[in-house]
């Protein structure tokens, strides 16, 4: 299957190509100018921070080399530490938060350090040669965020003079995505080692199912094209609702998908231009960004696509094939739709084969059990175990997700991907509580930033949720909506804070100040000492 990780958008995956395309464009001179790449360091980290804990049994006592990559150019000692957390995925992928990012942003400013610490099992930053059941169940959020407490206590930077662990020298930490939530417990949890911490568009209130990912799309896409997809998925909802076998596989077959045989498979694979539930192959609303060469606009180019007035008349007949269904109601833009579907999704795979899980059929049990490392099992475990946040169509009212698309598809992959072990399994549904019990839309901890972007399709798991309590920001509880901004939109720089646009701006301007007043208080900081320690 076409498997991606959702809660990382792709910009960040992609920064090597993005990179080179800079370095080709004189206009973004200023951007390739630090390109370095950064040496891996691994520190010993103990496998196993709780040796008291039965959810661990059988406990190992051994460590695994965690990689981290830092950054001392703009260092001067008495600097603080910024620790940016990479979250879901390999810690190169993350370099560009040091060179041109809110962590270069910040360093530059305040003369600091910039490290990026690979999460447990992602990257090379394995415990085991294998993801079995029972090798993941070192793979929870309280051991990982206690990593980072630990690593705070024991880092060593070669060739950087001086002592720079916490708490003596102030660790601020920066995370955007999953990697927010890990920071906003990190310094919750470790308040006595750790100094503060900002984290953007960080999930700390989940649940189960989240068909609000598609809210931000639905409430700010190009409202022709979203009226559009949200009547063709109504009148597929009534056929499928009918169990009108004949008329879903006329419909299967106007999208090329005829030989998909999971009702399913097929309506999260027709929804690949908007997201479909955990993956989709090419970008999409999330991965929108402010700065041009950053940005990736194909989901406006399928909406100009679904909503294009001039498309030829044998494209607009196809809005009339399936009215015998609907009471002879066109289904317009239907042909728009399922040809921009054909022209760019069908080559994805190149045998024809759509019903097979090296196109886009998921139902392949055996597929899902394969226990190589990896960063998409990772993130599935940790969905599966903690995170939920499923997407699924919306209740009610107009949907750009078919309705047959509900928690159970989800859960079948975990299931499949992770049999009972010999020593765990995975929970029914996720522990939810793994991550709410830090306080949900409540959390808050001395020196902990949040901010968000209001067109993030995250957003309401995260603290300016339009579920959550209006509250006021201070210097110890500073938060932040960025008004038309999306998935951590924060984390990315230019080297040129005056040249980004005003709301970008003003966003960095806020978080330079916020951390500078706190670095101004760290002389008077009396780290109280909570009952917390971390083993190792
Ligand atoms: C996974 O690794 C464990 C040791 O950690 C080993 O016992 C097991 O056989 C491995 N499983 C597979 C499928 O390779
Ligand atoms: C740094 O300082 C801490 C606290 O004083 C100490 O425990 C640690 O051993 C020191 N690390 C090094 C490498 O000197
Ligand atoms: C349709 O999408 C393609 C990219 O797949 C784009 O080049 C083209 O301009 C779009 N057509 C319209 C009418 O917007
Ligand atoms: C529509 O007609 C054009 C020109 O004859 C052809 O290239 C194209 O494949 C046709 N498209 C469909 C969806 O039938
Ligand atoms: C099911 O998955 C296995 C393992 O990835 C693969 O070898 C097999 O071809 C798949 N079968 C289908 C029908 O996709
Ligand atoms: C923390 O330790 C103190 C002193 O040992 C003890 O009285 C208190 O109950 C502990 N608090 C928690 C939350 O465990």
């Amino acid at each position: 299957m076409l498997l991606s990780i959702i809660f990382t958008s792709f910009i960040g995956l992609s920064c090597a190509h993005l990179n080179s395309k800079n370095e080709a464009n004189p206009k973004n001179g200023v951007l390739s100018e630090r390109q370095a790449s950064y040496p891996a360091n691994t520190i010993e980290m103990p496998i196993d921070h709780f040796p008291h804990k039965d959810q661990y049994k059988p406990h190992v006592t051994g460590t695994f080399k965690q990689r981290y990559f830092f950054d001392s150019t703009y260092y001067k000692p008495g600097g603080p530490v910024y620790l940016y957390i990479s979250g879901e995925t390999a810690g190169t992928n993350r370099f560009s938060n040091l060179k041109t990012g809110i962590i270069q942003i910040l360093m530059k400013e305040t003369n600091g350090l910039g490290v990026i610490i690979e999460d447990r099992y992602y990257g090379q930053s394995y415990p085991f040669s294998n993801s079995s059941t029972d090798n993941l169940r070192y793979l929870t959020t309280e051991q990982t965020i206690a990593d980072n407490a630990y690593f705070a206590q024991h880092a060593i930077f070669p060739g950087v003079l001086g002592n720079l662990t916490a708490p003596g020298t102030p660790w601020i930490l920066y995370g955007g995505s999953l990697a927010g939530a890990e920071t906003a417990y990190s310094v919750k949890t470790y308040g006595d080692i750790l100094y503060g911490g900002i984290a953007s568009s960080a999930p700390i209130k989940v649940v189960l199912p989240y068909p609000e990912w598609y809210a931000p799309i639905q409430r700010y896409g190009p409202q022709d094209c979203i009226a559009s997809i949200n009547n063709i998925v109504a009148k597929i909802d009534s056929l499928t609702d009918a169990r009108n076998a004949k008329a879903i596989q006329e419909l299967k077959e106007i999208f090329g998908l005829g030989k998909l045989k999971d009702i399913r498979d097929f309506a999260m694979t027709i929804a690949f231009p908007i997201g479909g539930p955990m993956n989709y192959p090419t970008n999409t609303w999330q991965e929108l960004n402010w700065y041009p060469d950053y940005n990736s606009p194909d989901f406006f180019e399928f909406c100009n696509n679904v909503t294009n007035i001039d498309a030829p008349a044998n494209i607009t007949a196809i809005d009339h094939v399936l009215a015998k269904y609907t009471h002879g109601q066109p289904w317009t833009n239907l042909g728009n739709y399922a040809t921009y579907f054909k022209k760019n999704f069908l080559p994805l795979c190149p045998s024809g084969d759509y019903d097979s899980t090296s196109c886009f059929g998921t139902q392949n049990a055996t597929y899902w059990e394969d226990s190589s490392n990896g960063a998409g099992r990772s993130y599935l475990w940790s969905t599966c175990t903690e995170l939920g946040a499923y997407q699924v169509a919306p209740a009610k009212g107009p949907a750009l997700i078919m309705k047959v698309l509900q928690v159970d598809y989800t859960q079948q992959w975990c299931n499949w991907a992770f049999p009972k072990g010999k020593y765990v399994e995975i929970p029914k549904t996720p522990n939810l509580l793994a991550f709410n019990d830090y306080g949900g839309f409540n959390l808050q901890a001395d020196r902990l930033a949040f901010i968000d972007g209001s067109i993030d399709p995250w957003l309401d798991l995260c603290y300016h949720s339009t579920e959550a309590p209006l509250r006021t920001s201070s210097d110890n509880n500073p938060e932040y909506l960025i008004t038309g901004a999306g998935h951590h939109w924060d984390s990315y720089g230019i080297l040129d804070i005056d040249a980004e646009p005003m709301f970008i701006q003003q966003a960095h301007r806020w978080e330079i100040k916020t951390v500078k007043k706190w670095l101004r208080a760290f002389k008077d900081w009396k780290p109280c000492h909570t009952n917390i320690t971390v083993t190792g």
